[in-house]
């Protein structure tokens, strides 16, 4: 088989782009996938070369075959300029924000924020000399009041952790970029497949490859995606920080790209398929799932995105700790942790108002967030109805 030009890449439509970006069969001597390359040192043929610098690769914290044909796939997915990896979703948001800020900077960070982001920002920003105002991330263009001369950087991250309110990006976007400041987003929920950044106004955009790019729960990755603007600032940034993900959880990021169109579209489904029949449960009071008509910004969910992932939460009417206790325990299917975005599912409770500051969050009852992964809907759906009876006999 014979390597696909760029031409031809270029010309694939979305489900092919998944399984044929960052492949080279022939430059794997015909096996299907890359290898993991492991290394630190690169081999220089001559003095002068060494010298010079001047080849492909020079150094494993530089990037190696693997990295690269991760970054190429992810960058064109992303329609950005180019992608660097770390090992972590959470280093790549500290990638992003390092990138775009210096000391004496001001930060524009939205209140639905992944909350280890917010301690990022509130620890070592902090230290650093960069001061952050959390905002309501439902605020759009009114974001401009918040402006400050030394603002430098808005956060988005849409929809927010947990709460999944749908933010205005392109109208975030546009203020900021009319006073210089460089546009940030965890796009993880969405991925590129559901929402590209860049062609929405994000500068850097955020992706933890642990979710849906790894697909089954075995890694940790970061990636960071700038537009032609910010590369060269990212570039430097990832240089001189030199945190490169592992070279078999890169190995197996790339295996998880081959399937995770497919696994998003899936995810997208049984998530919908889930959070309806939860909001006919009368144990719910409200599932806020972005892709239902009665969320509050289905409108501009529906505006800027292309689908949704398999992500969401559901307010339960008031029932005591220990009756939410007897439904999460005993449950078959879905396991009790933290992370998602795997082939299996899983829920966890929640309670944003322990650490916003912007925006009051009051719920009316207890909150679960669940990532629904592949097993059969109606198993799902048994195992959570027998997780009712339980929160009813303890109520
Ligand atoms: C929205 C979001 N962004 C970033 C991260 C961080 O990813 P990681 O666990 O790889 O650090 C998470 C993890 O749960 C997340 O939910």
């Amino acid at each position: 088989m014979k390597s696909l030009s760029s031409e031809s890449k270029a010309r694939l439509r979305s489900r092919s782009r998944f399984v044929h970006l960052g492949r080279d069969s022939e430059a794997s001597y015909g096996f299907i996938n890359l290898p993991a390359f492991r290394g630190s040192t690169v081999l220089f043929p001559d003095a002068a070369t060494l010298k010079s610098n001047d080849q492909r690769f020079t150094y494993g914290t530089h990037g190696t075959p693997t990295t690269e044909a991760l970054c190429e796939a992810w960058t064109a997915l992303a329609g950005a300029a180019g992608t660097a990896l770390v090992p972590t979703g959470m280093a790549a948001i500290a990638l992003a924000l390092l990138t775009a800020l210096k000391a004496g900077d001001h930060l524009l960070m939205t209140d639905s924020a992944y909350q280890p982001a917010r301690i990022f920002c509130n620890g070592m920003l902090k230290r650093m000399g960069v001061e952050t105002t959390y905002y309501d991330p439902r605020l759009g263009a009114g974001i401009a009041s918040l402006f400050r001369p030394d603002t430098k950087a808005v956060f988005v991250e849409s929809p927010g952790s947990q709460s999944l309110e749908v933010q205005d990006i392109p109208a975030i976007a546009e203020v900021a970029h009319a006073r210089g400041a460089c546009v940030v987003a965890d796009n993880t929920w969405a991925t590129p497949l559901f929402f590209p950044p860049h062609a929405n106004g994000v500068d850097l955009a955020v992706e933890a490859g642990t979710k849906y790019l790894s697909g089954h729960s075995d890694l940790l990755l970061g990636l960071v995606t700038a537009n032609a603007d910010w590369l060269k600032r990212l570039n430097r940034a990832a240089r001189e920080l030199a945190i490169p993900p592992g070279p078999e959880d890169v190995y197996l990021a790339l295996r998880g790209l081959r399937t995770m169109e497919l696994r998003l579209r899936e995810a997208e489904r049984q998530g919908l398929a889930l959070a309806e029949w939860l909001r006919a449960r009368p144990e719910a009071l409200k599932v806020i799932h972005p892709a239902l008509p009665d969320h509050p910004d289905h409108a501009l969910w529906k505006r800027d995105f292309a689908g949704s992932s398999g992500l969401f939460s559901v307010v339960l009417k008031p029932v005591s700790a220990e009756a939410v206790a007897a439904l999460l325990d005993g449950l078959e299917l879905f396991g009790l942790g933290y992370s998602w975005g795997g082939y299996e599912s899983l829920v966890i409770p929640f309670d944003c108002s322990r650490y916003r500051t912007a925006t009051r969050w009051a719920p009316g009852g207890p909150a679960l967030r669940f990532s629904v992964g592949l097993e059969d809907i109606d198993d799902l759906k048994d195992d959570l109805a027998r997780g009712f009876e339980r929160m009813k006999g303890a109520s």
